[in-house]
């Protein structure tokens, strides 16, 4: 294992353009920070961290990312409290998931002092990017693309590891409504469903615009094989609640292990409510539903937050779910929330102030 020592540079930006960014309106991933983290992997080694201004970069038409898609990425999320402290949410998970996706793409695992000295290093210079009050955030995305000038379809032998940052408010501005996939699959088992390889997202856009054009935002991806379980939203991880208890699936090969959805796992145990981790089948749901015992659908995740479903189609038939007093997606987003931006006790230990 190759040592990695060397010491992050710092090459300060020599303007901001903070003052152009309106943060009372902004559009999820529109506007990014002064400063972007990058190290190179070559001759077997990651080399030379270093924070830069926000800046193109130019490849070779022939890097290998351009035409096999060799890219994981990740998705975080720095908040601030009133004190101008800043916090990570459970930074470690996302440390240990894009190592996860990069070696089921082939691709060499990142240092762990590398990820975390250069979080640090670029949220300390890009610190007034991060606006204090519940609601507000600096989305983080670190990612790893295969530069190597070569077009034989085989890994490649030079990367880059990134990181941008991008002020953010909801991703989701109103509740979602969503189609159940039929035809269209997300992944397939032995597949790279559970890796955050960039070709999952892309992958989702066509049958997500059929979708949109239907008046749905998402899609909730069922099995590949019958789709007859329900699994996730590609966004986001998807709860079910059927009267006062809450269902989501299990993670697997065809799954993202999503942070805010383990989190709402332990959350609910810690609330005393009952979350069943287990296969949940369109037929349960769509029974439900006409039972009256649904009571909510929400996504789970980074960008999305909680974000509370309110209509689903399947086969033709809409199911509305009209609003509940007593939201848990309104209850565990708060909870979240409420943790995130140090307003709570973090009694699991989540936040890591940086
Ligand atoms: C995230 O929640 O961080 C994601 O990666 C979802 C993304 C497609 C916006």
């Amino acid at each position: 294992m190759a040592i990695h020592t060397d010491k992050i540079s710092v090459e300060k930006s020599k303007t901001s353009k903070i003052g152009n960014v309106d943060f009372s309106n902004l559009t999820f991933g529109r506007e990014f920070t002064d400063h972007m983290f990058v190290c190179d992997y070559e001759d077997g080694k990651w080399q030379n961290p270093k924070v830069i201004p926000y800046q193109a970069m130019s490849y070779e038409p022939s890097a290998r990312v351009f035409h096999y898609g060799q890219a994981v990425f990740e998705g975080m999320k720095a908040y601030k409290d009133d004190d101008g402290k800043v916090f990570l949410f459970r930074p470690k998970q996302n440390f240990d998931r894009i190592n996860k996706s990069s070696a089921r793409l082939a691709m060499p695992a990142f240092p762990e002092n590398y990820f975390f000295e250069g979080l640090e290093t670029l949220l300390k210079l890009d610190n007034e990017w991060i606006k204090p009050g519940v609601g507000n955030s600096l989305y983080l995305r670190p990612f790893v693309i295969a530069t190597e000038p070569a077009i034989s379809a085989s890994p490649a032998n030079m990367y880059r590891f990134m990181i941008i940052c991008s002020p953010a408010k909801s991703y989701y501005n109103s509740a979602v409504r969503v189609l159940i996939a039929e035809h269209f699959s997300r992944s397939a088992n032995g597949g790279v469903g559970a890796a955050k390889a960039a070709g999952n997202y892309a992958a989702q856009f066509y049958p997500t615009s059929l979708a949109q054009q239907k008046g749905f935002q998402q899609i909730i991806w069922t099995d590949a094989d019958t789709h007859t379980f329900l699994e996730e939203a590609g966004t986001m991880n998807v709860f079910f609640r059927v009267n006062d208890k809450l269902i989501t699936a299990p993670t697997s090969d065809r799954i993202l292990d999503g942070v805010t959805r383990k989190s709402i796992i332990q959350l609910a145990e810690d609330l005393g409510i009952t979350c069943e981790v287990r296969q949940v089948t369109v037929e349960e749901i769509k029974n439900a539903s006409k039972d009256g015992s649904l009571k909510e659908i929400f996504g789970a995740g980074t960008a999305a937050v909680i974000s509370p479903i309110s209509a689903f189609e399947h086969h033709e038939e809409l199911f509305e779910i009209a609003e509940v007093e007593d939201s848990y997606a309104k209850k565990f987003k708060q909870t979240l929330l409420n943790i995130q931006h140090n307003l709570s006790e973090d009694k699991h230990g989540w936040r890591r102030e940086v």
